[in-house]
């Protein structure tokens, strides 16, 4: 049995969902890294806010419009804590990860970068961190240079030291990777990157729903994620920037909420978080975000971050057994993401198997095709943990696997 200080059965209570049946068997929800379940704390604020505190922000000068705007105001205080910025100022509100990224691409990138201006990514990104670069390189001709991951899934950091040239404009890199579950040594990357004067951007997506992150630690100057992963609504995530990078950088996007006056001739702009936000967002999406986070911090981060690796600690030599299986990604340490193939037996068709024993997983190549042809694999079978994970779905998963073998055998 795990030994952890958070009651298992009484979170697990908390996720309606989990209730259910799938294809007629218990439902094993092992998908936590495609997006995580709600919790009902979180399904409640946003019905109660769209019944109780509902208007447009930033807007109206009635009671009502001052309360959304405060609980959509109070919400980036909440994200400053969960990461440890040292400014409210510094969390920009937009849609999740992939618009993060997007920004700091069309910003950054697009408006100070010259053709032959290089950015430094890494083989284990996500799709959403190379196309936005790759957008970039047709845009205005940068180049992109890739860190390569050794055999056991981590990032190789002196290949990373000779990547580093004086024409590189940015790290750009995963701090933990959505397929192998690597956490990587981000504060040591960062490190070496400031000593040649080049920022850091780190894509949180993976790492902020299962471990403690800390953003002023670490000293990165941009760190993205989004709320669905982290038991939130989709649809809604954060940028933090340190202070001095968004109060340089250009808008975004123009429109309403982002100025402080418009003419014909002249446009001046509302200073950052807002310069970053136009138009009307998403404020049930950060209501929600807001009960998510008071969700996971009244747990506490470290909480989960144990829960998970206890989960890993339990998985691992228990899937090592099975004849046959191969994982993907043995480096630690690493978040509660197992990726694995079969011999014999394509991921998708394995997925199929699982599927119809009630589990949920992902199969196939997880956004990360550069990553699936290092490992020479088309796809893998990825069981994920989220907080309300327990034993039984790990001894689920392994009873499906054998049941796969002998179909297939
Ligand atoms: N980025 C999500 C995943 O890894 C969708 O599955």
């Amino acid at each position: 049995m795990i030994e952890h200080n958070v009651n298992l059965a009484d979170l697990r209570a908390d996720f309606p969902i989990l209730t259910q049946t799938n294809r007629g068997k218990p439902l094993v929800y092992l998908d936590s890294a495609a997006s995580a379940q709600k919790p009902k704390q979180v399904i409640d604020a946003i019905s109660h806010f769209y019944s109780h505190d509902y208007a447009n922000i930033h807007r109206g000068i009635y009671e009502l419009s001052e309360r959304s705007t405060a609980l959509y105001e109070n919400t980036r205080e909440k994200v400053r804590q969960l990461i440890n910025a040292n400014h409210k100022e510094e969390i920009v509100f937009l849609s999740g990860t992939t618009e993060g990224i997007n920004l700091i691409a069309q910003t950054l990138g697009r408006t100070n970068w010259q053709a032959g201006d290089e950015v430094i990514i890494s083989e284990m990104e996500h799709h959403s961190n190379i196309v936005p670069w790759f957008l970039l390189k047709q845009q205005i001709g940068i180049e992109i240079k890739v860190i390569p991951v050794t055999d056991q899934g981590a990032l190789d950091i002196n290949a990373f030291k000779q990547l580093i040239s004086p024409r590189t404009k940015l790290v750009a890199i995963t701090h933990a990777s959505n397929v192998l579950g690597t956490i990587n040594p981000v504060k040591e990357i960062t490190k070496l990157a400031h000593e040649q004067h080049i920022p850091v951007l780190l894509d949180g997506a993976q790492a902020v729903p299962h471990m403690p992150v800390d953003v002023k630690d670490i000293d990165c100057d941009f760190y993205v994620f989004s709320s669905h992963k982290l038991y939130g609504p989709t649809g809604i995530g954060a940028l933090y920037g340190k202070k001095e990078w968004l109060d340089k950088l250009p808008p975004y996007k123009g429109g309403g909420d982002m100025i402080e006056t418009v003419s014909f001739e002249e446009v001046t702009f509302a200073k950052a978080p807002q310069k970053f936000e136009a138009g009307t967002p998403d404020i049930a999406g950060v209501v929600g975000m807001s009960a998510a986070i008071d969700y996971v911090q009244k747990i506490g981060m470290q909480t989960i971050y144990a829960h998970e690796q206890a989960l890993l600690n339990y998985a691992i030599p228990r899937l090592q057994t099975i004849p046959g299986l191969r994982l993907i990604g043995t480096t630690s340490p690493k978040v509660g993401v197992i990726s694995f193939v079969m011999e014999d037996i394509h991921p998708h068709d394995l997925g199929t198997v699982l599927d119809h024993e009630g589990i949920a997983v992902r199969a196939g190549h997880h956004c990360a095709m550069p990553l699936m042809q290092r490992f020479n694999v088309p796809a893998t079978v990825r069981a994920s943990f989220g907080l309300y994970s327990q034993e039984q779905d790990v001894d689920a998963l392994i009873a499906a696997i054998q049941l796969a073998k002998r179909l297939f055998s």
